[in-house]
């Protein structure tokens, strides 16, 4: 098999102090106990509502948030807290995407030397190598050379995002987290620094982790989708299992939110919606437990996952042979 990176068990608590001694009080739980493997040129999607845990999910990964339990493995072996930091092989085979570029670059930096940036912490290019490379790069998501010499400002969302994109895949990473890399585009932009993305994913057998809030977005480019509810995984499985065969009732929920741009559908929809709605208010004990947290995921065929109550297991088994 060809996986790469397995995260284990990873739990993010945020300490929330108050008081006039500033003491910790509580804790969020951002993330509180998901698993997840990456295997090599594949699309995994991570999807939930804003708040869920996602981006916490992502900069734990890349190193940039510290990890309250659980372990991360590179290549079979752990990854410490120093390799996560540092430069690393792992991180230069991890690289991140932000949903907003403009103030992830530098702004007082030429687009030159934010591409630069990545090739002079990981390989040892001469001046002229690295020109080559950053025209190459820039190339690849449809810009002209003439950007080298321009700053951030000068260009558009769309062009950013994509110059984000040349960045993270500048030194070839095994894995590009790509965190609501187009949420802040539109629609017809969107698609344009998708395809960027699919088209090197081709070419370099790159994994990527899309973020996003929204399972519109992410349904033709996931091989495989966990959906994230406050911290936890309500459900895994395939492109296929999620849209076609969903069981847990945020998924559901999640996917009749989906905006539908047919409208002779919508009448339909909207009942459609409603059913969910009843449905995620009648049943949501059986999927939640007394203090509203998400259940352990179950497997309900070798690559579907579902957070659900043990008791409530032969019932769906039932639905599922029931769907095939
Ligand atoms: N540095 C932080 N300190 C305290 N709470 C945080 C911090 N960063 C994120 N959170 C909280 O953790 C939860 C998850 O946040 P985040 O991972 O950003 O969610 P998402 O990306 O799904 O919108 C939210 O409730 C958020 O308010
Ligand atoms: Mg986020």
């Amino acid at each position: 098999m060809s996986e790469f990176i397995r995260i284990e068990d990873l739990k993010v608590h945020y300490p929330i102090r108050s008081g006039f001694f500033n003491r910790i009080t509580d804790y969020v739980y951002a993330v509180d106990g998901v698993s997840l493997s990456f295997e090599e040129g594949k699309t995994y999607g991570l999807v939930g509502e804003s708040g869920s845990g996602k981006s916490t999910i992502g900069k734990s990964i890349i190193g940039l948030e510290k990890i309250t339990s659980g372990n991360i493995y590179y290549q079979g072996q752990e990854v410490s807290k120093e390799a996560r930091n540092r430069r690393s092989e792992y991180r230069r085979n991890v690289q991140m995407i932000f949903q907003d570029s403009l103030s992830s670059f530098n702004p007082k930096k030429r687009i030159g030397d934010i591409l630069a940036e990545p090739l002079r912490n990981f390989t040892n290019f001469t001046p002229d190598e690295e020109k080559k490379k950053i025209n190459e790069l820039l190339s690849i998501v449809g810009l002209s050379e003439e950007a080298v010499n321009k700053f951030p400002h000068e260009f558009s969302g769309g062009q950013r995002q994509r110059i984000g994109v040349a960045r993270a895949v500048a030194i070839n990473p095994k894995l590009i987290i790509a965190d609501e890399p187009v949420s802040a585009l539109d629609l017809s932009v969107q698609a344009q620094v998708l395809n960027f993305m699919k088209r090197i994913q081709a070419e370099y057998n790159t994994s990527f982790l899309f973020i996003s809030h929204d399972l519109g977005v992410v349904r033709h480019m996931c091989d495989e989708l966990a959906i994230m509810y406050r911290g936890r995984f309500t459900e895994y499985g395939t492109r296929e299992d999620i849209y076609s065969n969903p069981q847990h009732i945020y998924t559901k929920r999640l996917l009749s939110a989906i905006p539908q741009v047919d409208p002779n559908n919508r009448d339909q929809n909207k009942l459609v919606r409603l059913k969910v709605e009843k449905d995620y208010q009648q049943n949501s004990a059986k999927y939640y437990s007394e203090t509203g947290r998400v259940y352990d995921l179950v497997p309900i065929s070798p690559t579907h996952k579902v957070a659900i109550k043990d008791q409530v297991l032969p019932e769906l088994h039932k639905a599922v042979e029931g769907a095939e």
